[in-house]
């Protein structure tokens, strides 16, 4: 069966210390809990081998390059990345997307580098404000979905996280109601059936993302679809991150 993650997205925020000290406090915090799902970091990538080494929290990259190996000045390869010890990588953040230009062709290489390398692809879709005003979100969310992932065999697709990060829910404050994230999940689960089979679409841990907090995480959890967030905002203090967590 899928698994329920609760993963951090820190985005560029906090320096080699701040973030090492970080998952100490939250592993301490955590430590004696039950916990009913997965805890993962997403950190920037100079964190990774620290965290990963210090801790038994799971730990993330946020980006990984689309070569393999190279003359690709200032860039880190998936390989890089599982060489720190990390597990996960999210790819397709809308921010990623948005500023730095990540198409679906690239995504698709970030996503074969990733699986070549061990590593979980934590994978971001989602629709803007205006796409859902068009009432154009199922199609934009589907086709993300097609064209990085689906020409993926069952094997490796069973490997993906997706993540659901409607983009105007994300550092707005605007969540998605659990109504609209359960639909749009369902809606991705049953792409995934149709694609592949139902077991490989069951499977699937879909996150939900985009103002996820303590005050929400609860009900938006309870959605038979969400099987988890990606946490921005709410994961950049262990206080506010904890009940996140502990919406399971
Ligand atoms: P947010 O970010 O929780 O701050 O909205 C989520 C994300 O971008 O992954």
């Amino acid at each position: 069966m899928r698994k329920n993650i609760v993963a951090g997205n820190w985005k560029m925020n906090k320096n080699l210390q701040e973030g090492v000290a970080f998952a100490k406090e939250l592993e301490a915090a955590l430590a004696g809990k039950e916990l009913k799902c997965d805890v993962v970091i997403g950190t920037p990538f100079i964190h990774l081998a620290s965290i990963a080494s210090s801790t038994k929290l799971g730990v993330a990259a946020q980006n990984c390059a689309d070569k393999a190996s190279g003359a690709y000045t200032g860039e880190i390869s998936a390989a890089m990345v599982a060489s720190t010890g990390a597990k996960y990588v999210i790819l397709g953040h809308s921010e990623r997307r948005t500023y730095y230009g990540e198409t679906d062709a690239i995504l698709k290489e970030k996503v074969l580098l990733a699986l070549a390398n061990g590593l979980t692809p934590i994978f971001c879709i989602g629709e803007t404000k205006e796409e859902r005003e068009k009432n154009i979100h199922f199609d934009v969310v589907k086709t993300q979905v097609e064209k990085a992932l689906f020409d993926l065999s069952a094997e490796d697709f069973a490997k993906i996280v997706i993540a659901y990060e409607p983009v105007w829910a994300i550092g707005t404050g605007l969540t998605a109601t659990s109504e609209q994230a359960q639909e749009m999940h369902a809606y991705i689960r049953k792409t995934i059936a149709a694609k592949y089979n139902n077991e490989v679409a069951d499977n699937t841990s879909i996150l939900y993302g985009g103002s996820a907090n303590g005050g929400n995480a609860k009900e938006l959890f309870a959605c038979p679809d969400i099987d988890g967030g990606l946490i921005g905002g709410a994961s950049l203090d262990v206080e506010k991150f904890i009940p996140v967590i502990e919406g399971f």
